[in-house]
Protein backbone atom coordinates (compact mmCIF):
# COMPACT_ATOMS: atom_id res chain seq x y z
CA UNK A 1 0.00 0.00 0.00
CA UNK A 2 1.08 3.49 -1.12
CA UNK A 3 0.38 6.53 1.23
CA UNK A 4 1.64 10.12 -0.59
CA UNK A 5 1.57 13.42 1.19
CA UNK A 6 0.96 16.73 -0.75
CA UNK A 7 0.37 19.37 1.44
CA UNK A 8 1.12 23.16 0.57
CA UNK A 9 2.87 24.93 3.48
CA UNK A 10 3.48 21.90 5.69
CA UNK A 11 6.79 20.88 7.05
CA UNK A 12 6.56 17.17 5.88
CA UNK A 13 8.87 15.48 7.63
CA UNK A 14 7.52 15.48 11.13
CA UNK A 15 3.96 13.76 9.46
CA UNK A 16 6.20 10.89 7.16
CA UNK A 17 7.71 9.98 10.17
CA UNK A 18 4.49 9.81 12.25
CA UNK A 19 2.51 7.75 9.08
CA UNK A 20 5.13 5.49 8.71
CA UNK A 21 5.56 4.65 12.35
CA UNK A 22 1.49 4.18 12.61
CA UNK A 23 1.39 2.47 9.40
CA UNK A 24 4.97 0.25 9.27
CA UNK A 25 3.53 -2.35 6.43
CA UNK A 26 2.77 1.39 4.43
CA UNK A 27 5.47 3.30 1.53
CA UNK A 28 4.78 6.78 2.91
CA UNK A 29 6.34 9.22 0.50
CA UNK A 30 6.64 12.86 -0.13
CA UNK A 31 5.07 14.10 -4.05
CA UNK A 32 7.43 14.27 -6.05
CA UNK A 33 5.95 14.89 -9.96
CA UNK A 34 6.13 11.88 -12.06
CA UNK A 35 6.43 9.58 -8.87
CA UNK A 36 4.65 6.12 -8.66
CA UNK A 37 0.62 7.09 -8.52
CA UNK A 38 -0.85 6.35 -4.12
CA UNK A 39 -3.75 4.21 -2.82
CA UNK A 40 -3.80 7.02 -0.76
CA UNK A 41 -3.17 10.61 -0.35
CA UNK A 42 -2.44 13.18 2.52
CA UNK A 43 -3.11 16.30 1.44
CA UNK A 44 -3.60 20.27 2.25
CA UNK A 45 -4.00 21.97 -0.70
CA UNK A 46 -2.11 20.46 -3.13
CA UNK A 47 -1.86 21.27 -6.73
CA UNK A 48 -4.33 20.13 -9.88
CA UNK A 49 -0.74 18.17 -11.01
CA UNK A 50 -0.73 15.81 -8.17
CA UNK A 51 -4.59 14.97 -8.14
CA UNK A 52 -3.80 13.98 -12.28
CA UNK A 53 -1.09 11.86 -11.41
CA UNK A 54 -3.42 9.80 -9.24
CA UNK A 55 -5.78 7.41 -10.68
CA UNK A 56 -6.24 4.30 -8.21
CA UNK A 57 -6.58 6.67 -5.30
CA UNK A 58 -9.13 5.22 -2.80
CA UNK A 59 -9.40 8.20 -0.96
CA UNK A 60 -7.92 11.66 -0.14
CA UNK A 61 -7.32 12.91 3.49
CA UNK A 62 -7.39 16.31 4.27
CA UNK A 63 -5.62 17.45 6.81
CA UNK A 64 -8.30 19.73 8.00
CA UNK A 65 -11.87 19.86 8.99
CA UNK A 66 -12.73 22.32 5.67
CA UNK A 67 -12.62 20.65 2.48
CA UNK A 68 -13.96 24.27 0.35
CA UNK A 69 -10.38 24.14 -1.26
CA UNK A 70 -9.96 20.82 -2.14
CA UNK A 71 -13.71 20.91 -3.94
CA UNK A 72 -12.49 23.37 -6.39
CA UNK A 73 -10.35 20.93 -7.90
CA UNK A 74 -10.68 17.77 -10.45
CA UNK A 75 -10.70 14.92 -8.03
CA UNK A 76 -9.50 11.29 -9.40
CA UNK A 77 -12.80 9.85 -10.38
CA UNK A 78 -12.92 6.40 -7.86
CA UNK A 79 -11.08 9.06 -4.52
CA UNK A 80 -13.38 9.43 -1.44
CA UNK A 81 -12.52 12.98 0.12
CA UNK A 82 -11.95 12.36 3.98
CA UNK A 83 -12.12 15.51 6.37
CA UNK A 84 -10.14 15.38 9.56
CA UNK A 85 -13.06 14.59 12.31
CA UNK A 86 -12.47 16.94 15.31
CA UNK A 87 -9.14 15.33 16.18
CA UNK A 88 -8.88 17.63 18.82
CA UNK A 89 -9.96 20.72 17.03
CA UNK A 90 -13.60 21.20 18.45
CA UNK A 91 -12.19 21.68 22.08
CA UNK A 92 -9.75 24.32 20.61
CA UNK A 93 -12.87 26.22 18.35
CA UNK A 94 -14.77 25.95 21.46
CA UNK A 95 -12.18 28.00 23.69
CA UNK A 96 -11.29 30.48 21.00
CA UNK A 97 -15.10 31.47 20.70
CA UNK A 98 -16.00 31.02 24.17
CA UNK A 99 -13.18 33.46 24.82
CA UNK A 100 -14.56 35.95 22.33
CA UNK A 101 -17.78 35.73 23.42
CA UNK A 102 -16.90 36.89 27.04
CA UNK A 103 -14.53 39.22 26.43
CA UNK A 104 -16.98 41.14 24.15
CA UNK A 105 -19.74 40.83 26.59
CA UNK A 106 -17.89 41.18 30.35
CA UNK A 107 -15.85 44.01 28.54
CA UNK A 108 -12.31 42.93 29.15
CA UNK A 109 -11.14 45.00 25.80
CA UNK A 110 -12.52 48.00 27.73
CA UNK A 111 -10.91 47.42 30.65
CA UNK A 112 -7.69 46.46 29.60
CA UNK A 113 -7.53 49.93 28.03
CA UNK A 114 -8.65 51.72 30.99
CA UNK A 115 -5.99 49.83 33.13
CA UNK A 116 -3.39 51.22 30.86
CA UNK A 117 -3.77 54.49 31.43
CA UNK A 118 -3.95 53.83 34.97
CA UNK A 119 -7.92 53.93 35.72
CA UNK A 120 -9.84 51.75 38.07
CA UNK A 121 -12.93 51.81 36.41
CA UNK A 122 -16.21 49.71 37.33
CA UNK A 123 -18.42 49.00 34.09
CA UNK A 124 -22.07 48.58 35.20
CA UNK A 125 -22.73 44.25 34.47
CA UNK A 126 -24.98 43.35 31.57
CA UNK A 127 -27.48 40.89 31.35
CA UNK A 128 -26.35 37.40 30.22
CA UNK A 129 -30.30 37.46 28.77
CA UNK A 130 -29.83 40.19 26.48
CA UNK A 131 -26.54 38.37 24.87
CA UNK A 132 -28.15 35.37 23.00
CA UNK A 133 -25.25 33.72 20.70
CA UNK A 134 -26.28 32.17 17.27
CA UNK A 135 -24.26 29.64 16.08
CA UNK A 136 -24.27 28.81 12.59
CA UNK A 137 -23.35 25.15 11.29
CA UNK A 138 -24.27 22.80 13.91
CA UNK A 139 -21.64 20.09 12.77
CA UNK A 140 -18.73 18.73 14.64
CA UNK A 141 -17.51 22.01 15.88
CA UNK A 142 -20.49 24.16 16.10
CA UNK A 143 -22.02 21.36 18.30
CA UNK A 144 -19.13 21.75 20.34
CA UNK A 145 -18.98 25.65 20.45
CA UNK A 146 -22.79 25.39 21.96
CA UNK A 147 -22.40 23.23 24.49
CA UNK A 148 -19.58 24.94 25.70
CA UNK A 149 -21.33 28.70 25.46
CA UNK A 150 -24.66 27.19 27.21
CA UNK A 151 -21.82 26.40 30.20
CA UNK A 152 -21.42 29.99 30.66
CA UNK A 153 -25.31 30.11 30.82
CA UNK A 154 -25.57 32.40 27.57
CA UNK A 155 -28.72 31.67 25.30
CA UNK A 156 -27.69 29.78 23.17
CA UNK A 157 -29.22 29.33 19.38
CA UNK A 158 -28.43 26.75 16.45
CA UNK A 159 -28.27 26.80 12.41
CA UNK A 160 -28.02 24.12 10.08
CA UNK A 161 -29.37 22.61 6.98
CA UNK A 162 -30.92 19.53 8.50
CA UNK A 163 -33.18 19.44 11.58
CA UNK A 164 -31.33 19.03 15.27
CA UNK A 165 -32.15 18.63 18.95
CA UNK A 166 -29.46 19.76 21.04
CA UNK A 167 -30.41 19.83 24.40
CA UNK A 168 -30.74 23.69 26.32
CA UNK A 169 -29.90 25.06 22.11
CA UNK A 170 -32.92 26.53 20.62
CA UNK A 171 -32.38 24.84 16.98
CA UNK A 172 -33.37 26.07 13.74
CA UNK A 173 -32.86 24.74 10.19
CA UNK A 174 -32.90 25.88 6.39
CA UNK A 175 -33.49 28.47 4.98
CA UNK A 176 -36.64 29.06 5.45
CA UNK A 177 -35.65 29.47 9.35
CA UNK A 178 -32.44 31.87 8.86
CA UNK A 179 -34.25 35.04 9.37
CA UNK A 180 -35.72 33.91 12.74
CA UNK A 181 -32.28 32.58 13.64
CA UNK A 182 -30.73 35.93 12.99
CA UNK A 183 -33.29 38.41 14.52
CA UNK A 184 -33.34 35.86 17.43
CA UNK A 185 -28.96 36.26 17.75
CA UNK A 186 -27.04 39.30 19.27
CA UNK A 187 -23.68 37.38 18.91
CA UNK A 188 -23.28 35.64 15.57
CA UNK A 189 -20.52 32.80 15.66
CA UNK A 190 -19.69 31.08 11.92
CA UNK A 191 -18.90 28.10 11.35
CA UNK A 192 -20.32 26.99 8.17
CA UNK A 193 -18.60 25.14 5.66
CA UNK A 194 -17.79 27.31 2.58
CA UNK A 195 -20.05 26.50 -0.44
CA UNK A 196 -21.68 27.61 -2.96
CA UNK A 197 -24.32 27.87 -0.93
CA UNK A 198 -23.05 29.79 1.46
CA UNK A 199 -20.32 32.14 0.10
CA UNK A 200 -20.96 35.67 1.61
CA UNK A 201 -24.07 34.52 3.65
CA UNK A 202 -22.06 37.10 6.25
CA UNK A 203 -23.65 40.20 4.48
CA UNK A 204 -25.56 43.61 5.01
CA UNK A 205 -28.74 42.14 4.77
CA UNK A 206 -28.26 38.93 6.90
CA UNK A 207 -25.70 41.04 9.81
CA UNK A 208 -28.34 43.87 10.18
CA UNK A 209 -31.36 41.19 10.83
CA UNK A 210 -29.19 40.70 14.38
CA UNK A 211 -30.62 42.01 17.58
CA UNK A 212 -28.99 45.33 18.40
CA UNK A 213 -25.77 45.78 19.03
CA UNK A 214 -24.68 42.77 17.60
CA UNK A 215 -21.24 41.34 17.60
CA UNK A 216 -20.16 38.89 14.51
CA UNK A 217 -17.33 35.81 15.25
CA UNK A 218 -16.19 34.16 12.13
CA UNK A 219 -13.88 31.24 12.54
CA UNK A 220 -15.26 29.60 9.51
CA UNK A 221 -14.07 30.92 5.92
CA UNK A 222 -12.95 33.96 4.56
CA UNK A 223 -15.26 34.11 1.87
CA UNK A 224 -18.63 33.74 4.06
CA UNK A 225 -18.32 37.72 4.74
CA UNK A 226 -18.71 40.39 2.64
CA UNK A 227 -15.69 42.43 4.43
CA UNK A 228 -17.30 46.05 2.86
CA UNK A 229 -20.27 45.24 4.68
CA UNK A 230 -18.66 44.43 7.50
CA UNK A 231 -16.89 47.94 7.90
CA UNK A 232 -20.14 49.91 6.96
CA UNK A 233 -21.68 48.08 9.89
CA UNK A 234 -20.12 48.79 12.29
CA UNK A 235 -18.68 52.19 10.83
CA UNK A 236 -22.86 53.07 11.30
CA UNK A 237 -22.94 51.47 14.65
CA UNK A 238 -25.31 48.85 13.52
CA UNK A 239 -22.71 46.25 14.90
CA UNK A 240 -20.99 46.91 18.36
CA UNK A 241 -17.49 44.63 17.06
CA UNK A 242 -16.33 41.07 15.26
CA UNK A 243 -13.60 39.18 15.66
CA UNK A 244 -12.06 37.32 12.51
CA UNK A 245 -10.18 34.58 12.24
CA UNK A 246 -10.68 33.65 8.99
CA UNK A 247 -9.87 36.13 5.64
CA UNK A 248 -10.85 36.17 2.12
CA UNK A 249 -6.74 36.47 1.36
CA UNK A 250 -4.12 34.95 3.89
CA UNK A 251 -2.18 35.88 5.58
CA UNK A 252 -4.70 39.14 5.51
CA UNK A 253 -2.93 41.55 3.36
CA UNK A 254 -0.91 44.78 4.72
CA UNK A 255 -3.14 47.97 4.91
CA UNK A 256 -6.24 45.89 4.86
CA UNK A 257 -9.04 47.76 6.85
CA UNK A 258 -8.78 45.44 9.58
CA UNK A 259 -5.91 45.36 10.82
CA UNK A 260 -6.36 48.77 11.92
CA UNK A 261 -10.02 48.82 12.47
CA UNK A 262 -11.07 49.92 16.29
CA UNK A 263 -13.85 47.48 16.55
CA UNK A 264 -12.09 44.32 15.23
CA UNK A 265 -9.97 41.46 16.83
CA UNK A 266 -8.00 40.22 14.29
CA UNK A 267 -6.45 36.50 14.68
CA UNK A 268 -4.55 34.83 12.24
CA UNK A 269 -6.30 31.44 11.28
CA UNK A 270 -5.48 29.98 14.65
CA UNK A 271 -8.51 29.28 16.65
CA UNK A 272 -8.58 25.47 15.76
CA UNK A 273 -5.30 24.19 14.62
CA UNK A 274 -4.26 21.04 13.01
CA UNK A 275 -2.99 19.06 16.04
CA UNK A 276 -0.20 16.69 13.75
CA UNK A 277 -0.14 13.37 16.63
CA UNK A 278 -3.86 13.41 16.80
CA UNK A 279 -4.76 14.14 12.75
CA UNK A 280 -2.09 11.35 11.95
CA UNK A 281 -3.51 9.02 14.75
CA UNK A 282 -7.42 9.49 12.88
CA UNK A 283 -5.96 9.12 9.16
CA UNK A 284 -3.89 5.62 9.54
CA UNK A 285 -7.10 4.66 11.99
CA UNK A 286 -9.35 5.41 8.89
CA UNK A 287 -7.10 3.68 6.41
CA UNK A 288 -6.59 0.54 8.38
CA UNK A 289 -10.61 0.92 8.73
CA UNK A 290 -10.66 1.10 4.90
CA UNK A 291 -8.06 -1.76 4.26
CA UNK A 292 -10.43 -3.78 6.00
CA UNK A 293 -13.44 -3.63 3.58
CA UNK A 294 -15.32 -1.07 6.19
CA UNK A 295 -16.97 1.99 6.53
CA UNK A 296 -15.32 5.11 8.10
CA UNK A 297 -16.95 8.29 9.46
CA UNK A 298 -16.22 11.85 7.92
CA UNK A 299 -16.84 11.10 3.88
CA UNK A 300 -17.25 14.40 2.29
CA UNK A 301 -20.40 14.59 -0.02
CA UNK A 302 -18.93 16.28 -3.16
CA UNK A 303 -22.88 17.13 -4.31
CA UNK A 304 -22.99 19.52 -0.84
CA UNK A 305 -19.58 20.16 -0.91
CA UNK A 306 -18.85 19.19 2.50
P1 LIG B 1 -19.25 20.00 9.61
O1 LIG B 1 -19.15 18.96 10.67
O2 LIG B 1 -19.31 19.57 8.20
O3 LIG B 1 -20.55 20.88 9.96
C1 LIG B 1 -21.07 21.83 9.08
C2 LIG B 1 -22.39 22.34 9.63
O4 LIG B 1 -22.84 23.39 8.77
C3 LIG B 1 -23.48 21.27 9.65
O5 LIG B 1 -24.29 21.43 10.80
C4 LIG B 1 -24.30 21.60 8.40
O6 LIG B 1 -25.67 21.24 8.48
C5 LIG B 1 -24.19 23.12 8.37
N1 LIG B 1 -24.43 23.63 7.02
C6 LIG B 1 -23.77 23.36 5.88
N2 LIG B 1 -24.30 24.02 4.83
C7 LIG B 1 -25.34 24.72 5.34
C8 LIG B 1 -26.30 25.59 4.76
N3 LIG B 1 -26.31 25.87 3.45
N4 LIG B 1 -27.23 26.14 5.57
C9 LIG B 1 -27.25 25.84 6.89
N5 LIG B 1 -26.36 25.04 7.51
C10 LIG B 1 -25.43 24.47 6.73
O7 LIG B 1 -18.05 21.02 9.73
P2 LIG B 1 -17.13 21.35 11.01
O8 LIG B 1 -16.15 20.31 11.25
O9 LIG B 1 -18.04 21.73 12.13
O10 LIG B 1 -16.34 22.64 10.47
C11 LIG B 1 -17.03 23.80 10.01
C12 LIG B 1 -16.07 24.72 9.28
O11 LIG B 1 -15.18 25.33 10.20
C13 LIG B 1 -15.12 24.04 8.28
O12 LIG B 1 -15.78 23.78 7.05
C14 LIG B 1 -14.01 25.05 8.14
O13 LIG B 1 -14.31 25.95 7.09
C15 LIG B 1 -14.04 25.80 9.47
N6 LIG B 1 -12.83 25.56 10.29
C16 LIG B 1 -12.07 26.63 10.65
C17 LIG B 1 -10.95 26.44 11.44
C18 LIG B 1 -10.11 27.60 11.89
O14 LIG B 1 -9.05 27.39 12.46
N7 LIG B 1 -10.56 28.81 11.70
C19 LIG B 1 -10.60 25.15 11.87
C20 LIG B 1 -11.40 24.09 11.47
C21 LIG B 1 -12.52 24.30 10.68
P3 LIG B 1 -26.09 19.68 8.59
O15 LIG B 1 -25.72 19.27 9.99
O16 LIG B 1 -27.56 19.71 8.40
O17 LIG B 1 -25.33 18.95 7.55
C1 LIG C 1 -8.93 24.91 9.12
O1 LIG C 1 -9.28 25.96 8.76
C2 LIG C 1 -9.59 23.68 8.82
O2 LIG C 1 -10.47 23.68 7.94
O3 LIG C 1 -9.27 22.67 9.45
Amino acid sequence: MKITFCCTDTKAEPWLAGLRAALPEALVELWQPGAAPADYAVVWAPPQAFLDEQPQLKALFNIGAGVDALMLLRLPPGAQVVRLDDAGMSVQMAEYVCHAVIRHFREFDGYEADVKQGKWSYRKPRARADFPVGVMGLGVLGERVARALRVFEFPVMGWSRSPKALDDVRCFAGPAQFDDFLAASRVLVNLLPLTPETEGILNRATLSRLKPGGYLINVARGAHLVDEDLIALLDSGQLAGATLDVFRTEPLPAGHPFWTHPKITVTPHTSARTLREESIAQIAGKIATLERGEPIAGIVDPARGY
